[in-house]
Order: structure tokens, then C-alpha cells, then sequence
């Protein structure tokens, strides 16, 4: 069977499923499969996902988490607002020096979880959208190290390449343990790989 072929099938199935199910973004999965693997967000955890919308991780998270836990999801661009009180969502750029600050007004306590899905818009220059996302994963990392709580967890997207084994060292030098997770909803093809993070040593305080 051509590989082609059965990768479209693949796509189309968690399109399809996504649709289905109601979910914002076939994405969703990539979120579901990892974490029915590694359990790192719990039920009444507090969860900060960077580069939110359309909200379909946002829409998983508060599934595990329940009411007595919150997530704030966070994007440049608007995502469609929820109606339980326990889900916010701001628009806002995870770049911003100050978004740390912000992101904590919002939050009832200090997160356990930080997830980012975070995407550049891609240019189609390897080199160039590889650095535009480890650029984006650094900042992301840099906001989990600002407002996880001691022994928080942090998942990650990247696209493979020579800047990851960088990247990948500095998380491990903060946190207890670091795995490359790739989920069967992520393009077996595309170079997007998910890190995950477990137990934070220490915060920058
Ligand atoms: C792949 S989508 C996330 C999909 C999401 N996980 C879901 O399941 O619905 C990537 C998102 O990253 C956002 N993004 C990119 N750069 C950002 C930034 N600097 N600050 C905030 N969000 C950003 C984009 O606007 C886009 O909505």
C-alpha cells in the first residue's frame, strides 16, 4: 500500500474523528495519545497552554482536569471563549517579556502544567521554521520556568533539526526527566516531535 496513501488516510481519520467528537482541532489528539501514555496533567491540575487556539487542547485539558482544576489558554489570535468558569482564554503573545507576569493575574494558583502547541507561521525554509520554532519552544520553556510550581511538568512541540539538541539539554538541566514523545496523530513524515518534561527542579525566581 503506498505510504502516501495511507498517510492521508491517517490525517483524514483524526479529521474525521475530531469533527465526530467535537473537538476544535484534529490536533487534540497528539495531546490525548501522550498524556494516555504519560499521565503528566491530572485531574484538578492548574494548566497553562501557549499557542491555544483554536482551544482543542484547551478542550482535552479541561476534560482531565474537572472543574475543581483551571487552564488558561493563550494565543495571538482570538479563541472561541468557553462557558465554564474553570477555562479562560486571553489573546496575548508568549514573546512578550512580560507575559509570565500577566499569564499569573489569571491563574488561581501556580500552574502544574505548561503544554505549548505553539507554531511559527512557517516561511518553507527548513532552516529558517526550524529556528522560528525552537525560538518559539525557548520562550515557551522560559515562561514554564517563570510560573510552574516545583516539580511542574512541561510538553512541548519542536520540529527536529540541529538547534534541538541545544534546546534539549537546557530543559534537561531544569527538569527530572525528559522524553521525545511523538503521538500517532502527529504527520509521521513531518519533523514535529513533542518533548516532555517531567518534575521541575527549581524556578527562576
Ligand atoms: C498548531 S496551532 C495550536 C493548536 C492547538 N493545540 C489546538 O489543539 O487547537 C499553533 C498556534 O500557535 C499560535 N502562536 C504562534 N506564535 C505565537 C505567539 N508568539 N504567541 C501566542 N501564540 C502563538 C498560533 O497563533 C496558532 O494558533
Amino acid at each position: 500500500m503506498p505510504k502516501a496513501w495511507i498517510r492521508e488516510r491517517k490525517n483524514e481519520h483524526y479529521y474525521k474523528k475530531a469533527k465526530a467528537e467535537n473537538y476544535r482541532s484534529r490536533a487534540t489528539y497528539k495531546l490525548v495519545q501522550a498524556n494516555g501514555k504519560y499521565g503528566f496533567i491530572k485531574l484538578h491540575d492548574v494548566v497553562v497552554d501557549l499557542g491555544a487556539a483554536p482551544g482543542g487542547w484547551v478542550q482535552v485539558t479541561r476534560k482531565i482536569i474537572g472543574r475543581h482544576g483551571f487552564v488558561l489558554g493563550v494565543d495571538l489570535q482570538l479563541i472561541e471563549p468557553f462557558p465554564q468558569s474553570y477555562v479562560r482564554t486571553i489573546i496575548s503573545d508568549l514573546t512578550d517579556p512580560e507575559i509570565a507576569a500577566q499569564i499569573m493575574t489569571f491563574l488561581p494558583r501556580r500552574p502544574n502544567v505548561v503544554i505549548s502547541d505553539a507554531a511559527p507561521n512557517v516561511t518553507g525554509i527548513w532552516e529558517v521554521d526550524h529556528a522560528l520554532q525552537i525560538d518559539l519552544a525557548s520562550k515557551a520553556l522560559n515562561v514554564a520556568l517563570q510560573i510552574l510550581r516545583p516539580n511542574g511538568n512541561f510538553f512541548v512541540k519542536l520540529f527536529q533539526g540541529d538547534l534541538m539538541n541545544e534546546f534539549v539539554q537546557t530543559v534537561k538541566g531544569h527538569f527530572n526527566e525528559v522524553k521525545f514523545v511523538k503521538p500517532d496523530a502527529s504527520r509521521a513524515k513531518s519533523a514535529e516531535m513533542y518533548l516532555l518534561a517531567l518534575g521541575l527542579k527549581t524556578t527562576l525566581e
